[in-house]
């Protein structure tokens, strides 16, 4: 028995040690097709080297990636080697050394601005912009025209009359039907909607180094956004408790609404088969106040190889073909995304497909950049546990932005205590 019990524990060992040396473990999230693109991707390369990758897939909420990458990473566990990071935890990963240099990259296909403010820390390539994201305002063309000349609100008051008028006239034979949907729900994503409305009237997180977030701009924002939900019921009610991206995009893409607040890559996805939305989808910049500017957060996910990966030679040439002009055009073509590749945005086959790209790339270099210190992640919890409080109409505006101001202060002081110095 002694014998047959030892046999088994060498056998499992024995497995153990036998992992493929040549392959590298890749963590990434997103929507359904996202998944199958990166599949797609994976098997080319594993075709053209003789490196084997196994795809790790995740949700798309950026929120549940992070967590999870955190769990590993600080665990020093050696995989995943590969993952993609939303850009708004960059600065954390980096500052926390659980990212690889990245060495002999060509640069120049990038946009310097993001490759030095994103992906560079203390003087070291650590990661490379795989796609960028800027947020947009989807609107039903065929419906927009119908009840209402067809032309895109500019303003935000626009933005309400359109969708109460046509929700007035669709709701009787159509109760489902809303007249705009965005990402309420506690997460990440509420805090880019956020800084959208905000950022209208000039609001945002800090001013300088200091955190600012009670200040007049802000309320109307939060109050703008719950009036949505509650006092003109244009959104449902649903909006603070589950819209994440992909409900928002369902909802739209199933017909049930007039306008759609998303990322690029709800596109691709309102054209696809079954769509109800399908060619009569318009995309246009969200709304501003009258003569104001619109702003949209900059998003974009951005690819690393993980510190603790024992495969890292092998990781670099997958990060290499990823980011290669052929690698991401094919992802270009799949998933209609921003690539994060400057000549792409030449390239005939991919404007073929995608004629508005040159207007979103125009979207995304003036979108707006979250605060870029390492405790971000940290301060955004914060706010979006407030401003979804305030959404649900548990809290004012300013009861919501002035706690979360307060406990956003005592956040940075405490690092500022332990580091002794503020965030960079
Ligand atoms: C998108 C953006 C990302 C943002 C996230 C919020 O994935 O690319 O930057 O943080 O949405 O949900």
């Amino acid at each position: 028995m002694k014998w047959v019990l030892l046999l088994l524990l060498v056998t499992a060992l024995l497995g153990c040690n036998n992992e493929n040396p040549n392959k590298v473990v890749f963590f990434v999230g997103g929507a359904p097709n996202e998944l199958e693109a990166w599949e797609s991707l994976i098997k080319d390369f594993e075709r053209d080297s003789s490196i084997s990758v196994e795809l790790l897939k995740q949700p798309s909420n950026t929120d549940q990636q992070r967590q999870s990458l955190i769990v590993s990473l600080d665990a020093k566990l050696k995989n995943p080697d590969v993952f993609l990071m939303d850009v708004a935890w960059v600065g954390l990963f980096a500052h926390s050394g659980w990212l690889e240099p990245l060495r002999n990259i060509d640069l120049s296909p990038y946009f310097e601005k993001v490759v030095q403010q994103v992906d560079t820390y203390k003087g070291n390539l650590i990661a490379l912009p795989i796609y960028m994201d800027g947020g947009l305002l989807y609107f039903d063309r065929d419906l927009l025209e119908k009840y209402h000349g067809g032309l895109p609100p500019e303003t935000w008051s626009d933005l309400l009359n359109d969708s109460l008028e046509v929700q007035s006239q669709i709701r009787p034979g159509h109760p489902a039907f809303y007249g705009f949907v965005w990402q309420g729900a506690e997460y990440e994503g509420l805090i880019c909607n956020f800084l959208e409305f905000a950022g209208t009237q000039g609001g945002f997180i800090f001013k300088g180094d200091r955190v600012l977030l009670d200040t007049a701009e802000n309320r109307w924002a939060v109050q703008f956004m719950h009036d949505l939900i509650w006092k003109y019921k244009v959104s449902p009610p649903n909006t603070y408790t589950e819209m994440r991206e992909e409900q928002t995009r369902l909802y739209f893409q199933a017909g049930h609404a007039l306008f759609e607040r998303n990322w690029p890559y709800a596109w691709n996805l309102h054209q696809g088969e079954g769509s109800e939305v399908k060619d009569k989808t318009g995309i246009a910049p969200l709304p501003a106040p009258p003569s104001g500017e619109s702003v949209s957060t900059l998003g974009g996910w951005h690819i690393a190889i993980s510190k603790y990966s024992d495969v890292k030679e092998q990781a670099l040439a997958f990060v290499k073909y990823v980011t290669s002009y052929k690698g991401q055009k094919k992802m270009v073509l799949l998933l209609g995304w921003n690539p994060g590749r400057q000549d792409l945005y030449h390239d005939r086959e991919v404007l073929k497909k995608m004629p508005f790209l040159m207007e979103l790339k125009d979207i995304f270099l003036h979108a707006r950049a979250r605060p870029v210190v390492p405790y971000y992640p940290q301060i955004s919890d914060i706010a979006q546990r407030w401003i979804n409080a305030a959404l649900a109409g548990r809290y004012t505006p300013e009861e919501a932005l002035q706690q979360a101001e307060k406990e956003i202060a005592a956040l940075l002081s405490r690092y500022a205590i332990i580091e002794g110095s503020m965030p960079p």
